[in-house]
């Protein structure tokens, strides 16, 4: 695991859409596994800006979000189909066909996440995949109690998880009470994983996730265990990691000094 410390949520942006563009110079057909959520749309701008300098083609990559609500359609204004083609499809040269989020609005939750999972595969698994961690640990929404070894599935939404999307929808009885999510052993199946973590409400659940027990109660706590896991994380989501951990851990770097 390496930690690369970064000052603020500027920085931790700009680490992350560096290593993305990177990923992309290396390979330009990446499979980029991608995340929802405030963290990383500071990332989506700063790759917008890449692509508008040239500096970045998106046109051979194909990506995975992990999750979408259930049920709802990907049209809603609030799922995460319409989120990523605001803040990122639509601003870069990507191809719409190779980007893939489960089907909110599918018939049959079950076979969608089959074929979900079926299409990862298909495409050759996920080369670099970004996460966010929720408040309560989860990845993806994965939420607590979900089994280390689950696939793509039909998840119901943790109380805590409706309550962190009820200000983006309308009353609370329009919040998706679930999702359909890769599941915790598809996230670890990604080559590489970026987690990244900003503001104090992140630091006590990424202390735990990154120096507690690995076990189900935290799904993020299994990152542990992944061989190429980066954390980039700013100073306030890092308080009580960095207070721990800084003798313990040699890999934690200062972004800035990279
Ligand atoms: P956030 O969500 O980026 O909006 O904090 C992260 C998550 O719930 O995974």
């Amino acid at each position: 695991m390496k930690i690369l410390r970064c000052r603020d949520y500027e920085e931790m942006s700009r680490v992350a859409a560096q290593s993305i563009v990177e990923g992309i110079k290396d390979k330009a057909d990446l499979v980029l596994g991608l995340a929802t959520g405030k963290t990383p749309l500071g990332l989506y701008r700063l790759l917008v800006e890449a692509y508008q300098r040239g500096e970045v083609d998106f046109s051979r990559v194909t990506t995975f979000n992990l999750d979408e609500y259930y049920p709802l359609a990907p049209t809603h204004p609030r799922s995460f189909r319409s989120f990523m083609d605001k803040h990122l499809f639509s601003q870069v040269n990507i191809r719409r066909e190779r980007t893939h989020l489960p089907n909110g609005a599918a018939l049959d939750p079950a076979r969608e996440a089959e074929r979900y999972e079926r299409a990862i595969f298909a495409a050759g698994g996920i080369d670099l995949q970004v996460l966010g961690i929720g408040r309560n640990g989860h990845i993806g929404f994965n939420e607590p109690g979900t089994a280390l070894g689950s696939l793509t599935q039909k998840i119901q939404l943790h109380p805590e998880s409706v309550a962190a999307s009820r200000a983006d929808f309308d009353s609370e009885t329009e919040v998706p009470r679930y999702a359909i999510s890769m599941g915790i052993r598809t996230i670890m199946l990604s080559r590489r994983i970026l987690l990244l973590a900003s503001g104090a409400d992140k630091a006590a659940i990424l202390a735990r996730a990154l120096q507690g027990p690995v076990g189900s109660q935290v799904p993020a706590s299994v990152l542990q265990l992944h061989p190429d896991l980066t954390v980039v994380v700013d100073e306030p989501a890092g308080r009580v990691l960095f207070s721990e951990a800084q003798s313990v851990w040699d890999e934690v770097v200062a972004a800035k000094d990279l």
